[in-house]
């Protein structure tokens, strides 16, 4: 069984998502001479190199020694070259963090405002939830990001709203911490928004959950399996799927006959998982026209419901 964030990946993938591909880099941009400490060469902006060490200083175990390239002097001080670094070719400004399942512990040093041409940050999978366990507010003020991964960090408390402020977001992974959301509106300035997994969390005090996702126009991948979305009423039927091509809402508890809160406007639907939602009772017609259909998980329902097959 794969992970979400390992589903996730794939499906990034699978559904060409964007915020993957090749970054552009402003021609108007030509570097000022840029010198590392080993003397001459074009290297990394010194600025930026001084705010990666400022990261690492703050993670207090670094289980796989992943970070034994990120060294302040020497041959080795171009940041460029460390792993998980990676820069524009033409401005040397550091546009990706990949480090992703790298055995990190520690805190999030805000030193990371200083890449300011930052596109793709990728710390999930790592303990960096520091001393109070929030998600930092100031990773709102990434504005250029458009991938931002955070799964599995570790978070509790309540999800600060500051994420809004990424206009540019065209991925976001919140998946498998443990934070309670009160309010989703903030989504619904991520006008380029593709890309959501807050699986894991607790949702259950997010009333405007579904009309947040409603108002975030571009998202055509949705995951929100296993966030304790209650069972109001009618609850998915108030969900527009117009554009929605991948969406996960399994191991919430519905408990409602199927016929009652089928969704609507189902046309684009390629990916449909409700595993355990205890939905129950015959499908509705409106199945058939779910014409892109090609993943349809329906498991751990009690085989209370039924499909007729024509
Ligand atoms: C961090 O590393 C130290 C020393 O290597 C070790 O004793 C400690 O258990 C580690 N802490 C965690 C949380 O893994
Ligand atoms: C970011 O968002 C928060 C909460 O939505 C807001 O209070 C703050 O002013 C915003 N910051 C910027 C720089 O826009
Ligand atoms: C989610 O939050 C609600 C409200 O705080 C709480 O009652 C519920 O137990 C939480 N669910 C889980 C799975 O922790
Ligand atoms: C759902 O989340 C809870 C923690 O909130 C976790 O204990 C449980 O294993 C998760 N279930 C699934 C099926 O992922
Ligand atoms: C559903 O989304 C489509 C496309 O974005 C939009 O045209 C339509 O007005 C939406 N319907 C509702 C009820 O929000
Ligand atoms: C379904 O789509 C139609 C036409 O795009 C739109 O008028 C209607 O509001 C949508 N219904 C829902 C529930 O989104």
């Amino acid at each position: 069984m794969y992970t979400t964030a390992a589903k996730f990946l794939l499906l990034m993938a699978t559904a060409a998502c964007t915020c993957l591909s090749v970054v552009v880099v402003a021609a108007d941009a030509l570097p000022e001479r840029r010198q590392n400490d080993a003397g001459g060469s074009i290297g990394c902006w010194p600025k930026e190199r001084d705010a990666l060490l400022a990261f690492k200083e703050v993670i207090t175990n670094d289980t796989y020694n992943s970070l034994a390239s990120w060294q302040p002097a020497g041959r080795q001080s171009d940041c460029c070259r460390w792993k998980g670094v990676t820069c524009s070719s033409q401005t040397g400004h550091v546009l990706r963090l990949d480090l992703w399942g790298m055995g990190l512990i520690g805190q999030i040093s805000s030193s990371l405002l200083s890449l300011e041409h930052l596109e793709s940050l990728d710390l999930g999978w790592n303990i960096l939830h520091g001393h109070n366990g929030c998600l930092p507010e100031f990773l709102g003020s990434l504005k250029n990001l458009r991938s931002l991964n955070l799964a599995d960090i570790s978070f509790t408390g309540i999800m600060p709203p500051h994420l809004g402020n990424l206009t540019k977001l065209e991925c976001l992974d919140l998946s498998y911490n443990v934070m309670q959301f009160t309010d989703l509106s903030w989504l619904t300035h991520l006008s380029s928004l593709l890309c959501l997994d807050l699986s894991g969390n607790n949702l259950s005090m997010a009333l405007d959950w579904s009309n947040a996702i409603n108002a975030t126009p571009a998202l055509e991948i949705l995951f929100l399996s296993n966030c304790s979305l209650q069972s109001s009423n009618q609850l998915l039927t108030h969900i527009n799927l117009t554009k929605i091509k991948f969406l996960d809402l399994s191991y919430n508890y519905f408990g409602h006959p199927i016929a009652t809160c089928w969704l609507r406007n189902i046309t684009s639907i390629q990916y449909l998982h409700l595993d355990e939602t205890y939905l129950y009772g015959p499908f509705p017609e409106s199945l058939g026209l779910m014409t892109s259909l090609f993943d349809l998980s329906f498991t751990d329902n009690d085989n209370k419901a039924t499909m007729t097959v024509d």
